[in-house]
């Protein structure tokens, strides 16, 4: 049986979807969250669909085991390759979220965008679930994608910020793929992180969209509709890896101010 005071579940490959879980926790500070990280299985991006729903799965259960009252996939490529395999997984012990339709939503209903660029790893953008979904509730925007799959081990190695980071953002982003975008969706959450590298790279001048907050906002909606929200937190977040890295710790503190509460933990 869920109750309001139970954790909010989210999982990505890595460090990723901290941005994320860093905007739940900004917006609904007395929600609690439980973290998994399938650093083992970095990236997920350049895997099959069939492995990245076999470690989708296999974290579900995990999450579900601590008792959350609902599970974001927090990650793009898990997102778009195994939601409805995780949907049918997890049954009614608890909804399974995404957050690929919260940004789809967002970017179909704005009136400004009119040439949409989409960034992502290749199992996000080669899935086509971002323009196959824009499409079908706003057939007038243009979606155009291009795979970006160094920008992953680029942060999950802590090089942002810097001269190596600025000239893979600059090689990427220059492709005739983006050419003319007035907005950009970064499809995978890692990809906040060097949100403000990309918004310079631009100048300013293309809407490099904050997807962490869209889908934080999402959640939000989500427990109110559905009578879920926490009224006073219940303990302290948990994050759980599957394989430490040591970046994980320092990314952790830059995003809550404080050492984390991390462990690792094999679920294979
Ligand atoms: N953060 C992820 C995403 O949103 C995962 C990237 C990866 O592991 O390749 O797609």
């Amino acid at each position: 049986m869920s109750n309001n005071s139970n954790p909010i579940g989210l999982f990505d490959s890595g460090v990723g979807g901290l941005t994320v879980a860093h905007a739940i926790s900004s917006l609904l500070p007395q929600e609690r969250l439980i973290y998994y990280g399938d650093t083992a299985h970095l990236p997920y991006g350049d895997k099959s669909k069939k492995a990245i729903v076999s470690y989708s799965k296999g974290i579900t259960d995990f999450l579900l085991d601590n008792n959350c009252k609902v599970i974001l996939i927090a990650c793009n490529s898990a997102s778009s390759n195994a939601y409805e395999e995780v949907k049918k997984h997890a049954g009614n012990k608890a909804k399974i979220l995404n957050v690929v339709d919260p940004v789809v939503d967002f970017v179909a209903e704005s009136t400004d965008m009119k040439n949409v660029g989409l960034i992502g790893t290749k199992a996000t953008i080669n899935s086509n679930t971002y323009p196959d979904r824009i499409q079908s509730k706003n057939s007038s925007l243009i979606v155009n994608s291009l795979a970006t799959p160094l920008f992953v081990p680029m942060i999950e190695e802590g090089f942002v910020f810097d001269d190596i980071s600025n000239a893979i953002i600059r090689s990427y982003l220059s492709r005739n793929e983006l050419k003319d975008i007035d907005s950009l969706i970064l499809g995978c959450t890692h990809y906040p992180i060097i949100r403000n590298q990309i918004s310079r790279y631009y100048n300013f001048d293309v809407n490099v969209i904050d997807t962490s907050r869209i889908v934080a906002e999402y959640i939000r909606d989500f427990l109110g509709d559905n009578d879920l929200l926490s009224t006073s937190r219940k303990g302290k977040d948990k994050f759980y890896v599957s394989d430490h890295t040591l970046y994980f710790d320092a990314i952790g503190r830059i995003f809550f101010n404080q050492s984390i509460d991390l462990e690792k933990k094999s679920i294979w």
